[in-house]
């Protein structure tokens, strides 16, 4: 059985789902199902992304729960423009619910990131969506939207990988009981072909992504690879059975470089 992890408003989510960014739309719903009968219980998706109808069709071809998350990007900031910003989304993916709902990046000169929070916050109350969260925000971005509305946001969505493990953010989303969710965890690709990963792989017979992706799950975070191969589908879920070592551990620990970020940098990313 794979593991979920419990958000601060008493829901919970599965550790480990399918990412669908760069997925074009047309392929997808067919990827989304070939997660599923994979044994994936969530898929990770956002506006930007112009795969929600996909994504929404994939999950609505299965008869299982699945923890869907989106995200609103920056044209559909502020409080009346969130709204419906969010409606669009919600008529693209065709679901009774979104479980997990993001403000995507917090983008620089951006003020109205906390009308635009506040609007989530109705948007839970109101009961289409379950959880709210924001995604790419820093530790002063998180302590504006925390001070100014008391509302503390189930989850934080950023870029983290053995190469950029951010340790002093995720000691502050622990203190404050917000959950990270991994993107990119392997590195867009770069981490497996890190020799201190393929070591590790060949010792327990695993592959370096599921190494890089067990790191993910015995860290206590939630982690959303991309895949399109239903090969690597199958083999990115298959990390269930065998554990990494103290060893392997502090090995992984060494991969961590202030200047590993692959993509933007949250405090000048402009949209
Ligand atoms: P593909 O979609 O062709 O399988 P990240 O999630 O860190 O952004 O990494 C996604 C990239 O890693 C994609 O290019 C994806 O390519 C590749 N990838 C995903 N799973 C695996 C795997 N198990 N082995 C090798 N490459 C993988």
């Amino acid at each position: 059985e794979q593991p979920s992890i419990s958000l601060n408003d008493g829901r919970s989510m599965p550790q480990i789902g399918l990412g669908t960014y760069q997925i074009p739309d047309g392929d997808t719903a067919g990827v989304v199902q070939a997660a599923i009968d994979a044994g994936y219980r969530a898929v990770d998706t956002a506006a930007i992304y112009g795969n929600e109808a996909g994504t929404g069709a994939g999950v609505r071809a299965r008869d299982e729960t699945i923890f869907v998350t989106s995200k609103l990007w920056r044209d559909d900031f502020g409080y009346d423009a969130a709204l419906k910003g969010f409606e669009k989304s919600f008529d693209r993916l065709g679901l009774d619910w979104v479980d997990l709902y993001l403000l995507h990046w917090p983008f620089v000169e951006e003020t109205r990131f906390v009308e635009t929070w506040k609007a989530l916050v109705r948007l839970r109350e109101e009961g289409r969506v379950k959880s709210i969260g924001v995604s790419n925000f820093t530790m002063d971005h998180l302590e504006r939207i925390i001070h100014d509305t008391g509302v503390v946001p189930a989850v934080n969505q950023i870029e983290l990988h053995p190469s950029f493990q951010q340790v002093e953010l995720r000691a502050y989303h622990d203190e404050n009981h917000i959950v990270t969710t991994s993107w990119s965890p392997l590195g867009q690709g770069a981490a497996l072909a890190d020799p201190a990963i393929t070591a590790i792989a060949e010792k327990h017979g695993k592959t370096p992504a599921q190494v890089v992706l067990r790191w993910h799950i015995e860290a206590g975070l939630t982690v959303i690879p991309k895949t399109t191969n239903p090969a690597r589908l199958a083999e990115n879920f298959a990390i269930f059975d065998f554990a990494l070592d103290a060893d392997d551990e502090r090995a992984i620990a060494a991969l961590d470089r202030r200047d590993g970020r692959i993509g933007p940098d949250p405090t000048t990313f402009a949209g």
